[in-house]
């Protein structure tokens, strides 16, 4: 596997090898990155990851500097997975003058869920994987694979590469879970011992939620309350648990349709802050 640093060693590194098959990440790389390498592996001619934490798109609050960066253990996975070229920038690298022009994605889905409780997470999003994708795609088309864990930023790329005619195909990469069905996630290693027993809650949630919804007669807003309520008295600080319809991610209207919807949470558990959906 070839490691770059610069936008013009990538293109060097990817000219003349075909469509590209790209995993953009924030590194700290757990098995569900991997997954996302070896479905990305065979829908290109070459497989290119980046590991970029993103200043753009976090909160002043929240944990840009503490972010694990661990960039030869992820390399080394990395290899091993099947990845040709990682492309690795510094922050000078990929933005070697401030970043003053930004995309600004439709506030019907961006301000929302994510959007609402990350004000600016989205235009962070969208402006580093327009400027990734202008990097690893200069030569021509290619593919590109999000997880469906963050459900909404996948559905916001999908949107953004469709309005503005970008030559890549976005295509989904399932949930990877650990054994007890917690969404593997960089941000897990967070938790202390007792925490990590907790989180599979957060799932739990989404499941009796789902469940909750499919009830003939269903109040869908009273069974949003008592979920959250429930998640509350574990001890959880939940920013939202809530069905949406998954083609645009707004309250169902209407009798709700099994195959049609997406129960989504975010939650804190202690000071980590975790995401999780489910969809039926
Ligand atoms: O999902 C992530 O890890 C990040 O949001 C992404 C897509 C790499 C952009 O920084």
């Amino acid at each position: 596997m070839q490691i770059v640093h610069t936008i013009a060693d990538l293109r060097a590194a990817l000219a003349g090898r075909g469509r590209p098959a790209f995993v953009p990440t924030m590194g700290n790389l757990h098995a569900g990155h991997l997954a996302l390498v070896r479905q990305a592996k065979p829908l290109g001619d070459v497989m290119v990851a980046s590991i970029f934490v993103n200043r753009l798109q976090f909160l002043p609050h929240e944990d840009f500097d503490s972010y694990p960066r661990t960039l030869q253990d992820d390399a080394d996975k990395l290899a091993a997975a099947g990845c040709d070229v990682l492309f690795a920038p510094s922050e000078k690298d990929l933005y070697p003058e401030p970043q003053t022009f930004k995309l600004q994605p439709d506030p019907q889905l961006a301000d929302i869920l994510e959007g609402h409780f990350r004000p600016g997470f989205f235009t962070g999003v969208c402006t580093v994987v327009m400027k990734l994708f202008a990097c690893v795609f200069a030569g021509g088309p290619g593919v590109a694979v999000f997880g469906k864990k963050d459900y909404q930023q996948l559905m916001v790329l999908r949107r953004m590469a469709a309005q503005f005619a970008l030559p890549v195909q976005i295509v989904a990469g399932d949930i990877c879970r650990a054994d007890d069905g917690l969404a593997l996630s960089s941000r897990n290693g967070y938790l202390g011992a007792a925490e990590r027993a907790q989180a599979v809650q957060l799932r739990q949630a989404l499941q009796a939620l789902a469940a909750q919804a499919l009830q003939p007669g269903a109040d869908l807003a009273q069974a949003e309350a008592q979920a959250l309520a429930a998640l509350q008295r574990q001890g959880w600080q939940p920013d939202y648990l809530t069905v949406r319809q998954r083609s645009n991610l707004q309250p169902p209207s209407g009798a709700l349709q099994a195959g049609t919807l997406v129960a989504l949470a975010a939650a804190r558990l202690g000071s980590t802050r975790l995401i999780d959906n489910l969809e039926f």
